[in-house]
């Protein structure tokens, strides 16, 4: 009978902001299949048998305690195994940087599988690494798995947009969030055995963690607990609405923040804008001093997880730039106006609370008049439902037996069918 290792070796990576709520989920479900595997009694010499090691990879491309460390604490994410210490840096340093640091730790380590998340540098430079390591002279490298994968705006000039093709084309195994992401992976000459359609791991983390985020005194420590008289939401919140904006097309050319501005400013007029601003539009804000065109609209840090999640909730309107808000918006069923051209995740257009808003002062005037005059009906995207991560463990861990099997050359698969899955699962069946 063939000898199995015991312990599979999955990396998860994480460096910047988005990445912690979407990685968060999985970790869980690791754990959970972990310990469910743990408690069937098992012969000692196959204890440990079919459970998963996890190494938590911190790149360090965001590293302050407010874009980093507090999400750690709200997720309960556990302390990084490795990390990269990387920073700040222009694309192709940072992208080099986490490159040339994360393959000491791959070859170290000879993990499985390599499982990234999202469309950041941090994405895009270890999916490339994982994908051309060799860990012997047989070329041996770990599956690399694209939580997120499919996402498309068209518009090349975003740098996720880029780190997301390639993401996407280098990986294994492809955990897609919505249909369109199906599509365009399916329309890009992915085979449909890589693909898996599995929801939404960043909605797992906001149906998780809903009941703490109702604890959280944001509200109380902004004054948005309604006033004797004051404008009332109806549950006892001030109506606000929340901003924010951090994409360089939007902060780093001066004539489009100022047009995002004053496209807002009637907003401003009908009740406070709350404003958690990211480090590199507070550093725009300084540098093309736009203090005083921020009439109505108050600047805040930014704000840990479970804080904005109450923020955002509570709100009667989000006007965004973000990816990620535009889908927990409409998982939360609250009206959004996306301050962009083109979104890659069109679901939240079909089925959800949002509208692009573009970035002229009149087009975000009249989106954000539409959704305060006729706010959207929403229904749930299929598979946002709190499961995603299970689902992608599920496959992972199958994917990592049936290669082990292959290479160890006692199953009929070649090493390229453990891209697929052989559970029956949600993978694309090719008919
Ligand atoms: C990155 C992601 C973007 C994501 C965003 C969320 C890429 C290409 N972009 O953009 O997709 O939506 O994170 O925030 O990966 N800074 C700090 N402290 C930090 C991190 C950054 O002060 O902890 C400052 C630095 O001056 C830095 C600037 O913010 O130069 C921008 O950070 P960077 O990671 O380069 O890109 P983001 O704009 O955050």
């Amino acid at each position: 009978m063939l000898a199995v290792k015991k312990l599979m070796k999955i990396m998860l990576i994480v460096g910047a902001r988005p990445n912690f709520m979407k990685a968060a989920p999985i970790i869980a479900a690791i754990e959970e299949r972990n310990q469910k595997l743990a408690g069937v009694a098992q012969p000692s010499a196959c204890a440990g048998a079919g459970q998963a090691k996890l190494v938590l990879v911190h790149t360090g491309q965001h590293y302050d305690q407010a874009m980093s460390d507090s999400f750690f604490a709200d997720l309960r994410l556990p302390k990084p195994d490795v990390h990269l210490g990387v920073g700040s840096g222009s694309h192709a340093s940072q992208t080099a940087e986490i490159m040339r640091r994360f393959e000491e730790v791959l070859m170290r380590e000879q993990a499985d599988a390599v499982v990234v998340v999202g469309d950041v540098n941090s994405t895009v430079a270890c999916a490339l690494v994982a994908a051309k390591a060799a860990f012997n002279s047989e070329g041996s490298r770990p599956l690399v798995a694209h939580v997120e994968a499919g996402l498309r705006s068209f518009d090349r000039t975003m740098p996720e947009e880029t780190n997301r093709v390639v993401t996407d084309h280098v990986s294994d195994l492809l955990f897609v969030s919505e249909q369109s992401g199906v599509d365009n992976l399916l329309r890009e000459g992915i085979a449909p055995l890589q693909i898996h359609f599995v929801g939404n791991t960043m909605i797992d983390s906001l149906l998780a963690s809903q009941a703490k985020a109702e604890r959280s005194n944001v509200l109380q420590s902004l004054g948005l607990r309604k006033s004797e008289g004051g404008d009332d939401s109806g549950n006892g919140t001030a109506r606000y609405a929340l901003l924010t904006l951090h994409r360089p097309s939007n902060v780093d050319n001066r004539g489009t923040f100022m047009s995002i501005l004053e496209g807002l400013e009637e907003l401003s007029q009908l009740c406070p804008i709350i404003f958690p601003v990211h480090p590199r539009t507070r550093a725009r804000i300084s540098e093309f001093q736009l203090e005083d065109s921020m009439r109505g609209i108050r600047l805040v840090s930014p704000l840990g997880y479970l804080d904005f999640l109450c923020l955002m909730k509570n709100a009667f309107l989000v006007v965004t730039d973000s990816g990620g808000i535009q889908e927990e918006t409409t998982c939360l069923r609250v009206p959004c106006v996306t301050v962009r051209e083109n979104t890659e995740r069109p679901v939240t257009l079909t089925h959800g609370s949002n509208v692009m808003g573009g970035t002229s002062g009149d087009s975000i005037r009249q989106a954000v008049r539409k959704q305060i005059d006729a706010p959207k009906t929403v229904s749930c995207p299929e598979k946002w439902d709190g499961f995603a991560a299970a689902r992608i463990v599920e496959v992972l861990i199958t994917a990592i037996q049936t290669r082990r099997l292959a290479t160890a050359g006692s199953s009929p698969s070649s090493v390229d069918r453990a891209r697929g899955t052989t559970d029956g699962s949600e993978h694309l069946q090719v008919q």
